[in-house]
């Protein structure tokens, strides 16, 4: 399933981060706002278990998320303040890291560092912003299969209709949430109108 954000915060937003002038410190902020705005959704079907605690009136039970289910996996480097923001809202929630980078001349993705605890059973929230040839994200997904979680949730802001229908094709059963599906790709392979080089943006390596 792709699930599209519609709401007009959503779009302006995206405006901001296509704005040239939105400084490192804006476009992290920026990304770290849209990244609330799709863990809200992807939450929404999420059960909640019963949770015992002292209150006021003695102890009392009452519902929680089961954060320790959760598993927050980032991809390096633009996928670092979807993470942060995530975590801030779940704190009890795991942090895992893959590295990747995609190749200029050929476009595909290498995996260099893979620091994701076992997550058996358990359920992923993958982040990473850019969606382009879908490659870096297929990759992730195929590894994290392979380490048997309960299930796959990936959050991104921008996408290319081919490279999530790359993904949606190769993998059904995997949730994505997005917040702006855009036109499609140029000739090297970014995403059009998009936003350029997230990570390069969001860190300030822009020559
Ligand atoms: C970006 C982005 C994705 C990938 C998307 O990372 O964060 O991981 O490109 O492209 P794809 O769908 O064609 O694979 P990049 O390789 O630019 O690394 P960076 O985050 O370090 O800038
Ligand atoms: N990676 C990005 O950061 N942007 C694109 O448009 C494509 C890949």
């Amino acid at each position: 399933m792709i699930y599209e954000l519609s709401n007009p915060l959503t779009k302006s937003l995206i405006t901001q981060l296509r704005n040239e002038k939105s400084a490192a410190v804006l476009f992290r902020h920026t990304i770290a706002e849209l990244t609330k705005q799709l863990l809200y959704e992807a939450l929404k079907d999420f059960p909640l278990s019963e949770k015992k605690m002292m209150t006021w009136r003695g102890e009392e039970s009452f519902v929680a998320l089961d954060e320790a289910n959760i598993f927050v996996v980032t991809v390096l480097r633009a996928g670092m303040p979807m993470l942060d923001s995530v975590m801030q809202t779940l704190p009890n929630a795991t942090a895992g890291f893959l590295a990747m980078q995609r190749d200029e001349v050929t476009h595909k993705s290498k995996l260099y560092y893979d620091r994701v605890p076992d997550c058996r059973g358990k359920t992923i929230l993958l982040v990473d912003p850019m969606v382009a040839t879908g490659g870096s994200l297929l990759d992730a997904i195929e590894l994290l299969k392979r380490k048997e979680p309960l299930r796959i949730i990936t959050l991104n802001i921008i996408g290319s209709p081919e490279g999530l229908e790359r993904i949606n094709a190769a993998y059904p059963d995997v949730d994505i949430y997005i917040s702006q599906i855009d036109e499609g790709l140029n000739a090297e392979k970014y995403i059009i109108p998009g936003l350029g080089d997230a990570g390069d943006r969001a860190y300030n390596t822009l020559s």
